[in-house]
């Protein structure tokens, strides 16, 4: 079992499930808000972390919005996403495709610009720093009408060359991705890759409606889809990559028990899954702290931890050569490892 915790610790691999608003550490968060000025809810790093004690999604995205809300300036969305990349380096992480939710900052008179420049020019560094590459995904917040969407797509316009693809996150039970068809439909035809949350908490309706409404290029978490027979054979069919948040289900009670987590099923169906961290700071642990919990929960072999390693690569946005290039690079590693 060790053996295998530092076969995935070791080994380069690919994050693709990250929102950079949920790696805000609560020790950045509270010198930010010195430095802006701006009160905590919290006496302390310790009353923080306290408070990261979740029965439901909603629980965490009330506290996950009030965190972001002490991001004001170009440099404070710098140091946040620098702050996970270095974090990210440590556990060999190689590539990393990360989320921002733009919406969480425009409605409290953050500049579009701002969030954005501060977040490139990190990843910048990190591509000449660290040898990092990365894809940058924005997404939509479903809790707000499609109408703000196409706003954000608007807004989005002139930071395209640095804007890989669309995401859908937030409060996902009774906003379905139909809600939003009309805005993915438009990304898609700007050229912008489409990716969605779905079968996190809501049904495995949800699934299809990101493959077939959305036209969803990976399903973020995916879990119920494991409830639906036909689904499962359409994902595996269709090779789609499902980004799978260990920590997050446990801690969001998606599963209640890490012993009880859907990933050795996913695989055993021929699924595609690959592990990530989500908001690593409010859910206990980076990439490679999700890799050791479900090694120890549960009866994974190397040759699951090898797939679930390639998913990483396989599902990424990387161009071909690019990803071949990667591919071989962790080829290379359990070579030898
Ligand atoms: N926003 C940040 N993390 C999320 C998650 N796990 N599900 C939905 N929205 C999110
Ligand atoms: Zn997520």
């Amino acid at each position: 079992m060790t053996d295998l915790i530092s076969l995935a610790a070791n080994a380069p691999k690919a994050e693709l499930h990250l929102h950079i608003e949920g790696s805000f550490e609560p020790a950045l968060m509270f010198e930010i808000a010195r430095r802006n000025g701006v009160k905590l809810p919290f006496a302390s790093v310790e009353g923080i972390r306290a408070a990261y004690d979740f029965s439901n999604l909603q629980e965490f995205l009330d506290i996950y919005y009030q965190g972001m809300s002490v991001l004001l300036k170009r440099q404070d969305f710098y140091d946040l996403t620098w702050a996970y990349l270095t974090r990210a380096a440590a556990d060999n992480v190689i590539h990393t495709e990360i989320f921002f939710d733009p919406q969480g900052h425009t409605e409290r008179g953050v500049a579009f610009a701002d969030a954005v420049d501060g977040i490139t020019r990190a990843l910048a560094d990190a591509r000449a720093k660290l040898g990092m590459s990365s894809k940058l995904i924005m997404c939509f917040l479903r809790h707000l009408s499609e109408e703000d969407a196409f706003a954000t797509l608007e807004d989005a316009v002139p930071f395209l060359s640095v804007i890989d693809g669309v995401g859908l996150d937030s409060s996902e039970v009774g906003h379905p991705p139909s809600k939003f068809a009309r805005v993915f439909a438009k990304a898609r035809e700007m050229g912008l890759r489409v990716v969605a949350h779905a079968g996190e908490e809501g049904p495995p309706d949800y699934v299809w409606e990101a493959l077939d409404i959305l036209k969803v290029a990976r399903v973020d978490h995916g879990n119920r889809a494991l409830e639906d027979k036909k689904l499962v054979a359409r994902l595996a069919g269709e090779g789609m990559c499902l980004t799978v948040c260990p920590l997050s289900n446990l801690k969001l009670c998606v599963v209640d028990d890490m012993k009880d987590h859907p990933i050795k099923a996913m695989l055993d169906a021929g699924l595609k899954p690959c592990i990530n961290s989500d908001d690593p700071s409010y859910f206990g642990g980076y990439v490679n702290d999700n890799f050791a919990a479900l090694i120890k929960a549960l009866p994974l072999n190397r040759k699951d931890v090898e797939q679930l390693l390639r998913n990483s690569f396989e599902g990424s946005f990387l161009d071909a050569p690019d990803k071949q290039a990667v591919l071989a690079k962790l080829d290379d590693y359990l070579a030898s490892a």
